[in-house]
């Protein structure tokens, strides 16, 4: 009998984000420092440290892994971590696995992450403007994203793209992603810009309530039950028919943390029960000691414990980095 993995305030956990680098190919403003030093590599578990957590979490009542970075794509040889994880799929032990990422390296890997049980992927796509986009990560081609976002619809991954409210983000530039979107087929979340870590005095964006309002009003969208109990605090909006699909992340709203379900791992094993809190457990001494899967379960489950309820953003924000906790 598995009991899951309950939180002090009844939450059940069934969803574990794991972060695989804390690097990337993009420098996003939201997300990095110009010049943000990653992570010296003998600090960096081995895949097989991760695949290990994974199964822990997994054998401990998690359901869901989702796997994110910095770039989870430009982790040499993450297609053997997906390979196992995707086996976990397949043997029942978890019922989805799913990445976020860049679209820079779908090209290379789209084929490889549908034939390893993922379904579906959410990729970073906050402007559709070339120069606008170039300089928010610093440096990113518009026209590479779009051809891994092609290749992810090739390969018929489902995609929901992500789309940080920074200071670009006004209503046309909102109107036209869903537009886009919208004509693919694909789901479209706006996230609040989150303070975190040096990050934590990033130009903040518009307010999403009149932004989502106005969209509202423009694609004839309505509110949602949640339709996906995996969906955790995000909030959807469909249009008639089912399409446009809109979703909105507002950390700052009211109740936003009640549905969370979720546990964040970073690269060099630290376990965050809440993005935006400090609390952290090292589980890289437990795991490299080579302490076997019961034990590593063990002590997810107590990290669950010590779940906030909420987080501190709008008071204390944490000073970790979204790179290492995986946004
Ligand atoms: P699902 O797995 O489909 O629920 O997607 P997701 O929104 O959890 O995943 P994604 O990696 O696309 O996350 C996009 C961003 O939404 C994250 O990087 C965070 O900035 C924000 N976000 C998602 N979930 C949470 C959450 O539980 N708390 C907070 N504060 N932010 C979240
Ligand atoms: N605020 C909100 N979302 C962020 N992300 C990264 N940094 C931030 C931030 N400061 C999110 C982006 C990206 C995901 C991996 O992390 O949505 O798609
Ligand atoms: Fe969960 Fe923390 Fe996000 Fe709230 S802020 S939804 S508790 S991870």
């Amino acid at each position: 009998h598995q009991p899951g993995l309950i939180d002090p305030g009844g939450r059940r956990i069934t969803y574990l984000r794991l972060s695989v680098t804390d690097r990337c190919d993009l420098r996003c403003t939201y997300c990095m420092a110009p010049h943000t030093r990653f992570v010296p590599r003998p600090e960096v578990l081995s895949l097989e440290e991760m695949a290990r957590l994974a199964e822990a979490a997994a054998l401990a009542g998690v359901r869901k892994i989702r796997l994110t970075g910095g770039e989870p794509l430009v982790r040499r040889g993450v297609m053997t971590l997906i390979e196992h994880l995707g086996a976990l799929v397949a043997d029942g032990r978890l019922d989805e696995l799913t990445l976020t990422t860049n679209a820079n390296h779908l090209p290379a890997h789209a084929a490889g992450l549908a034939a390893n049980h993922i379904r579906r992927i959410n990729l970073s796509l906050d402007s559709l403007d070339p120069g606008t986009y170039r300089a928010l990560t610093r440096g990113g081609d518009l026209g590479r994203a779009l051809a891994g976002l092609a290749a992810a619809e090739r390969a018929g991954l489902a995609v929901r793209l992500n789309c940080v409210a920074g200071p670009w983000l006004d209503l046309s530039e909102a109107t036209r992603l869903v537009r886009f979107a919208a004509a693919r087929g694909h789901a479209v979340a706006f996230i609040e810009t989150m303070p975190l870590g040096p990050q934590a005095d990033a130009a903040p964006g518009p307010d999403l309530a009149p932004l989502a309002e106005h969209l509202k009003a423009t694609f004839d969208l309505r509110p949602t039950p949640a339709d996906n109990p995996a969906a955790g605090p995000a909030r959807w909006l469909v249009g008639p028919g089912g399409t446009p699909r809109v979703g909105l992340i507002v950390p700052s709203g009211p109740d936003f943390c009640a549905a969370c379900n979720r546990l964040r791992l970073t690269a060099t094993g630290r376990l965050h029960p809440c993005l935006g809190h400090p609390a952290s457990h090292d589980l890289k001494p437990l795991v490299r000691a080579g302490a076997d899967l019961a034990t590593l379960a063990r002590a997810l489950a107590e990290a669950v414990r010590a779940k906030p309820a909420h987080h501190l953003m709008d008071s204390r924000p944490p000073d970790h980095q979204m790179n290492h906790t995986g946004g």
